[in-house]
């Protein structure tokens, strides 16, 4: 019987460990990966598409995350180019499929990580939406920011300028923890 006592006492604390582990995984609106998961928004700057993407999808504004859209969304992009949001964003063939493929692998996807599993979810069975400023996941994280601080607000004037209020955004990170409005400063929720 003695010889039980260790073996059983390791199994439950490894068992408490994993229930830590399993609870800190559940709280994840405040937690922070550092953008380290697969899919993160920062997890696609190491993927070796990312310096053409930044590139070519970088110029006229930010590279946005490509796990905040699914690939369906990226690929109706992708065949679109010639009319994107009214300019020619048009790419020679080779280079499209590049960022095309580079896309698909960093999209959201399910059990990809935190944003991108939710924004997934959040478009899952849907139109694919051509903005990620459109999904039902960017907007539940933005509804509470008043319209005086981005349109009426001449530092930022859109969503769609990420890197005004994500001072990160260019790394990747987009934690709420590190926002700064222009004019307004920390964003304290
Ligand atoms: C010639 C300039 C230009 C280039 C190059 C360009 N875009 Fe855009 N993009 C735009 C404009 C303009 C908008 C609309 C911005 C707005 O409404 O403020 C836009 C919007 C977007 C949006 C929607 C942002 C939101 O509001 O959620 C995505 C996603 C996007 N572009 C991806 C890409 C990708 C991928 C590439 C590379 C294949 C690319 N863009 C290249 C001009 C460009
Ligand atoms: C006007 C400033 C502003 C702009 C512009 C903006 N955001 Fe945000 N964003 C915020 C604030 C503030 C929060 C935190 C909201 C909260 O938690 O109550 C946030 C939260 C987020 C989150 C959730 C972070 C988390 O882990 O919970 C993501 C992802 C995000 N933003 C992505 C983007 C992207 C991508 C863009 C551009 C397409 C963008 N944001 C543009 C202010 C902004």
């Amino acid at each position: 019987m003695k010889r039980l006592i260790l073996p059983l006492t390791l199994l439950f604390g490894i068992a408490g460990l994993l229930a830590v582990g399993l609870a800190l995984g559940d709280h994840d609106d405040d937690d922070d990966d550092g953008g380290r998961s697969k899919s993160s928004p920062a997890a696609a700057l190491a993927d070796p598409g990312y310096a053409l993407y930044t590139n070519e999808c970088g110029g006229c504004h930010l590279a946005y995350p490509p796990a905040l859209l699914p690939a369906a969304s990226w690929e109706a992009m992708m065949g679109g180019l010639s009319d994107h949001f009214g300019d020619n964003a048009e790419l020679d063939a080779d280079t499209a499929a590049t960022i095309r493929d580079f896309l698909a692998r960093n999209a959201a996807a399910p059990g990809a990580g935190k944003h991108a599993e939710r924004t997934w979810r959040a478009t899952r069975g849907l139109e694919p939406p051509l903005r990620i400023t459109a999904t039902d996941y960017f907007r539940g994280k933005h509804h509470e920011i008043p319209a005086k601080m981005i349109s009426d607000n001449p530092e930022v004037r859109s969503f769609s300028q990420c890197a005004a209020c994500h001072q990160g955004a260019e790394r990747g990170d987009f934690d709420d923890d590190r926002v700064r409005i222009p004019g307004y400063g920390r964003w304290d929720d």
